[in-house]
């Protein structure tokens, strides 16, 4: 057996082995899922934008003005006015001076945290912030303080013991496996008693929260006390991409350090095209937002009415916690059989022993889709040895007319 042979078999031993799934057809509250009709409860696509016509029509007619590709670093072959449109917007959108795109929230997190940080300073890092950012802190090479959730005690210590050091503390705004927020007053607060920059990634509060979908900083009025909020373009806004919104300083250097800006191709057009009409809908129909609102806070009065212990008023991201891997992905069998396509997430994602099914909700997603998803996955649950009071252990109904489209089925049900 060869090392990577061991691993993948160790991989399915640990019950940790991952495959992707087929989508044939666009992203959307339904899609046909390994040729089987499902009411999709695991998307980013909050807004279900990554379909809309004007979405894809701006994608369409992008590549039509100025063709795929970016050619390369906007330093090395310039930058397109496609991108610069984009972070125009998107500044006036967040308050900020500036904003300057980078090819993906890994690659903006993975760049930005070194190029704020030298050999010596400290990075405080919350122990939920997403991989990208863990990933970020490592190749800072600056000492990394990892402080316990949402702890601003904790926080405070560590910078109490850092005094003198240069000092980031990075955080997401809205948690993305749990769905809840980082204490973003007080974490600035300290940081101005500790003299310490503030990083705060609002890849699922972007389009969600806040004024108009604005996110979580522009919520709690910090706009101007964060220095650099990150956002993410293949989330809410249905596209691909990330940004980072900043004062015209911080964009310039950006520009000049971050590794991932100046070593990596710039987004594509059609991309950046698309991402930027997905914004502009999203500014015009902040009814989006309220909508997405109302059907989370119906999706969990819905579990708690099956025996779900969930916040009623909590965000559209609900974790369901099982515990092992093995109830996660069973719950996650059994809820498909039913017709509601529900991911469980399991180590390195999240801490072993905390599997869960991390679900979204979507603005797109019928109140009816909503009662009857709470209802398949308490009856799953009820299989995984939960005691969720179930009532009618119901079958998610496919509509009578799914979009049947099965021209990209090409028999490849999934990578085995
Ligand atoms: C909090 C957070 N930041 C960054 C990212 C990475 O963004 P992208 O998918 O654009 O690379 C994610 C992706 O899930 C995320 O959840």
């Amino acid at each position: 057996m060869t090392d990577i042979e061991q691993h993948l078999a160790d991989l399915e031993d640990r019950g940790l082995y991952r495959r992707m799934r087929l989508v044939s057809g666009p992203q959307g509250a339904r899609v046909l899922l390994d040729g089987k009709p499902v009411l999709v409860m695991c998307s980013n696509n909050y807004l279900g934008l990554a379909d809309h016509p004007r979405v894809r029509e701006a994608a369409a007619d992008a590549a039509r003005r100025w063709g795929v590709g970016s050619s390369g670093s906007r330093l090395i072959s310039g930058n397109m006015t496609v991108h610069r449109r984009l972070e125009k917007r998107l500044a006036e959108f967040k308050g900020t001076e500036a904003a300057l795109l980078f090819g993906s929230g890994y690659l903006a997190n993975t760049g930005i945290i070194p190029a704020l940080t030298q050999p010596g300073d400290v990075v405080f890092s919350d122990e939920l912030n997403h991989a990208s950012i863990v990933d970020g802190c490592r190749l800072s090479r600056a000492e990394v303080f990892v402080y316990d959730h949402g702890d601003l005690e904790h926080l405070a210590w560590g910078l109490r013991q850092a005094r003198g050091t240069g000092s980031l503390i990075v955080t997401d705004s809205m948690f993305s496996m749990d769905g809840d927020f980082a204490p973003l007053e007080g974490i600035v607060e300290l940081a101005h008693q500790h003299d310490a920059r503030v990083m705060v990634d609002e890849a699922h509060a972007t389009g969600t929260t806040g004024p108009g979908g604005r996110g979580a900083v522009a919520a709690a009025g910090l706009t101007n006390e964060v220095d650099v909020i990150v956002g993410t373009l293949g989330k809410s806004l249905g596209a691909y991409g990330a940004y980072v919104a900043c004062d015209t300083q911080m964009a310039r250097y950006l520009v000049n350090v971050a590794r991932p800006f100046i070593f990596s191709t710039a987004p594509a057009p059609p991309v950046a095209a698309a991402a930027a009409e997905a914004l502009e809908i999203l500014i015009e129909e902040p009814r989006r937002v309220q909508r997405l609102r109302q059907n989370s806070e119906l999706f969990r009065r819905e579990l708690n009415r099956h025996g779900f212990e969930v916040d009623p008023t909590g965000a559209h991201i609900v974790p369901l916690i099982t515990g092992n891997a093995e109830s996660a992905m069973k719950m996650t069998e059994t809820a498909l059989e039913r017709g509601v396509f529900a991911q469980g997430i399991r180590p390195p994602t999240v801490a072993p022993g905390l599997c869960r099914l991390r679900l979204s909700v979507m603005a797109s997603h019928k109140q009816d889709e909503l009662r009857a998803a709470a209802r398949v996955l308490a009856a799953a649950a009820k299989g995984v040895g939960f005691t969720p009071d179930t009532g009618m252990p119901g079958e998610f109904a496919p509509p009578a007319r799914f979009i049947e489209d099965t021209d990209d089925q090409d028999g490849l049900a999934s990578v085995a």
